[in-house]
């Protein structure tokens, strides 16, 4: 383990549970892995431009990958195929993804670069590494108590796939409402983590 891509898509990192969580996750690896190097890519904090025309353009016509307009792209690209690991910390904002953290999906899921387009559909050009997600919802979306669905999971999941990644895992922190109650979503999520071999060390309070 030498690289760790953090990424987070809550607009309040500073209070967000689920930002706060990875970053204890981190602590734990570094205390495992000393030389670990953290890239963050904090898409609320530093927003990504906004999809033009150029990169539209250079996606549907043959460009080559050092265009100009692909800059951004690539610099993504090369982000996560540089790491090891990969985290992602994000809020659920209605039932699905933060526009964030949809913005990054449509620069790094790239046709030619990340995944090929064959008589069998689409398929993944990134070898495969594990990705945790931690997302973050003031309600509930499994269980019992679910008021909502779920459209984040299956599309970030399918999205990931497309480009090779399928050791992904989702970690949730539902119901966070209120100090007390995201006490209780962070321990569980804390104790989910804890089972997995990545995270031996993680302190469960
Ligand atoms: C624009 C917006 C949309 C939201 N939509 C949902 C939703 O669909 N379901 C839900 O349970 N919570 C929703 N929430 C609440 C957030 O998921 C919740 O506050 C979460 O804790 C935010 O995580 P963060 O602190 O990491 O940013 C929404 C919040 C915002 C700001």
């Amino acid at each position: 383990m030498r690289n760790v891509l953090l990424i987070n898509a809550s607009p309040r990192p500073a209070v967000s549970q689920a930002h706060q969580l990875a970053h204890e996750l981190l602590g734990s690896l570094q205390r495992r892995h000393p030389a670990l190097a953290l890239t963050e890519r904090d898409l609320a904090g530093q927003p990504l431009a906004p999809l033009g025309a150029d990169y539209a353009n250079a996606l549907t016509t043959p460009t080559p990958f050092d265009a100009p307009e692909l800059k951004l792209s690539e610099a993504l690209i090369v982000e996560l195929e540089r790491s090891d690991l990969v985290l992602i910390a994000t809020p659920m904002h209605n039932f699905t993804l933060p526009a964030a953290l949809k913005l990054w999906i449509d620069y790094v899921l790239r046709i030619h670069r990340t995944f090929s387009y064959g008589a069998d559909g689409k398929v993944g050009l990134l070898p495969d590494r594990p990705v945790y997600v931690l997302v973050g919802s003031g309600g509930f979306h499994r269980g019992e108590r679910a008021r909502q669905p779920d459209f984040l999971t299956p599309y970030l999941r399918h999205a990931l796939a497309t480009m090779g990644l399928f050791d992904v895992h989702f970690i949730y922190l539902e119901g966070l409402v209120g100090e007390a109650a995201a006490v209780t979503a962070r321990a569980a999520a804390r104790a989910q983590l804890a089972l997995e071999p990545i995270f031996q060390g993680l302190v469960v309070t």
